[in-house]
């Protein structure tokens, strides 16, 4: 299929899920071959993917592993490379999130956002760097969050995983660059998907969230989706170390923080 990917390879971690199936979708009608990485859930979603982008007529294979397991991730990259022949392009998708008070919030929360958000894309831009730098470079993709920079009162330990995201992208972005590989963050704002159709889902709470997004309409996976493709090309060639907001000016409202919902 010709694109603006083809012949490329693409692993995306957290593949079966909202953003993460999306970004799979697009990359593939770019004419990339598809790794869709998933963990501890049921593996229909992630088999699903893989369906569709084989019906597109690419390659495509499920990976199960934990991105916060070294040991989970070399196996993962060893099996796509043989498997698919390479990882040009890797976006670190992967991450969840759950509401605490910031005192009461439990070790094991602070632990469990830290290692998938934060731990889990420096494996997998180490262990996938690894071939990129021997193979003639490729692309690193963080998804990030407008929460690397807007505090979220119950939320600490997103937001310092999403801030320390973003500082590992520009630490990768320079330290990788004379080795040609590009670094970049794509950090989206309230986007429909099923991590927090509590809100978008709620008649009530949907509103509220509206009035901080001055686009005025929540994003689609397809608005993260185009931005990662393009900077997963070659026409984003010159582009490394930078976060590109998808957010509808979101970020542009600090005072967020006091009446997130
Ligand atoms: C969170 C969503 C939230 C959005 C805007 C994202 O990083 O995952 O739950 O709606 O930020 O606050």
């Amino acid at each position: 299929m010709a694109g603006r990917l083809s012949g490329k390879v693409a692993f995306v971690t957290g593949g079966d899920g909202g953003i993460g199936s999306g970004v799979c979708r697009k990359l593939a009608q770019e004419g990339a071959a598809i790794a869709v990485g998933w963990f501890g859930k049921d593996p229909t979603h992630a088999n699903a993917v893989v369906e569709e982008v084989k019906a597109m007529g690419l390659p495509a294979i499920a990976v199960e592993g934990n991105v916060a397991s070294p040991d989970d991730i070399q196996g993962d990259v060893k099996t796509i490379i043989e498997t698919l022949g390479g990882v040009h392009i890797l976006v670190n998708n992967a991450g969840f999130e759950n509401a605490h008070d910031i005192l009461e919030m439990p070790y094991d929360a602070w632990e469990g956002v830290l290692n998938v958000n934060l731990t889990g894309p420096f494996l997998t831009g180490q262990a996938c760097g690894r071939w990129m730098a021997a193979n003639g470079g490729g692309v690193i993709i963080n998804i990030s969050s407008v929460h690397d920079t807007i505090p979220w009162a119950t939320f600490a330990h997103y937001c310092a995983s999403k801030a320390g995201l973003t500082m590992l992208t520009k630490c990768m972005a320079v330290a990788l660059a004379e080795r040609k590989i590009r670094v970049v963050t794509v950090s989206p704002g309230a986007i429909a998907t099923p991590i927090n159709q509590d809100v978008w889902g709620n008649p009530e709470l949907l509103p509220k969230l509206l009035e901080k997004i001055p686009w005025g309409r929540i994003g689609q996976t397809t608005d993260v989706a185009n931005a990662v493709a393009f900077l997963a090309s070659d026409d984003a060639s010159y582009i490394t170390g930078s976060t590109i907001y998808v957010d509808g000016a979101m970020i542009q409202y600090p005072e967020f923080q006091k009446g997130a919902v």
